[in-house]
């Protein structure tokens, strides 16, 4: 099935979120990409936020973005930093890129939008090199009743209507070990400074590895 546009909030999405990164955005994306090396395909960087962040040891950039204003954003973003990046039009669930060429995958607050978790997360397994790692935070589904109640009632009512398709009641950890990743390199934090109510969810940090 092809996945739903969302055009508009590629628009609103930019401005909206460019204020959280002085808050403290920027400082976990420049932690989690620090010790990235090699070839590194990036899912859904949006208006390009991460890019900034990638170390020098990265010697190419590949980014998938399936919404077209996003893609001109990235691909503004990657000129302004003469950052050399392929941009392309693609989606997590169906990769545009070949098998087992990855050392790593990156995708920053994207699991929690994605049509598939399932889908992507093969995708993720099928474009990393043996051994190779998915780098990135999500928010995730609280693992209280009520709360994870909640939060599927807001999904399924309100948010992720307005929000590109974001889920607040995803079990992305679940699902990244269901993929058959070592989840090790993952752990849990609170990005108390986003917006409510993603501030009182956990976050999910770190990398998950393809086993060799
Ligand atoms: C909340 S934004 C995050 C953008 C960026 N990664 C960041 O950290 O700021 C979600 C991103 O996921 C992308 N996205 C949504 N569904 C997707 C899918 N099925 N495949 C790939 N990207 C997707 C959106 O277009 C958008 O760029």
């Amino acid at each position: 099935m092809a996945r739903r546009k969302r055009p508009l909030f590629a628009r609103w999405y930019p401005d909206a979120a460019a204020r959280l990164e002085e808050r403290g955005l920027a400082a976990q994306r420049a932690r989690l990409l620090a010790p990235l090396e090699g070839r590194v395909l990036e899912i859904g960087p949006g208006f390009g936020a991460n890019f900034p962040h990638y170390p020098d040891t990265v010697t190419e950039l590949v980014a998938v973005e399936p919404e077209e204003h996003f893609r001109d954003l990235a691909r503004a973003r990657a000129d302004e930093l003469g950052l050399k990046a392929a941009i392309i039009e693609g989606t997590a669930e169906a990769l545009p890129v070949e098998t087992g060429s990855f050392d790593a995958v990156v995708a920053t607050a994207v699991l929690c939008s994605v049509d598939s978790q399932a889908d992507a997360l093969a995708e993720i397994a099928r474009v990393l090199k043996p051994g190779g790692q998915l780098w990135g935070f999500e928010h995730v589904g609280s693992p209280g009743r009520a709360r994870h109640a909640a939060e599927k009632v807001l999904d399924a009512v309100l948010w992720t209507h307005l929000n590109g398709g974001c889920h607040l009641s995803r079990d992305t950890l679940g699902a990244i070990r269901a993929a058959g990743f070592d989840t090790a390199g993952m752990s849990e934090e609170r990005f108390a400074f986003l917006p409510f109510p993603v501030s009182k969810s956990t976050h999910l940090v770190g990398s998950a590895r393809k086993p060799a």
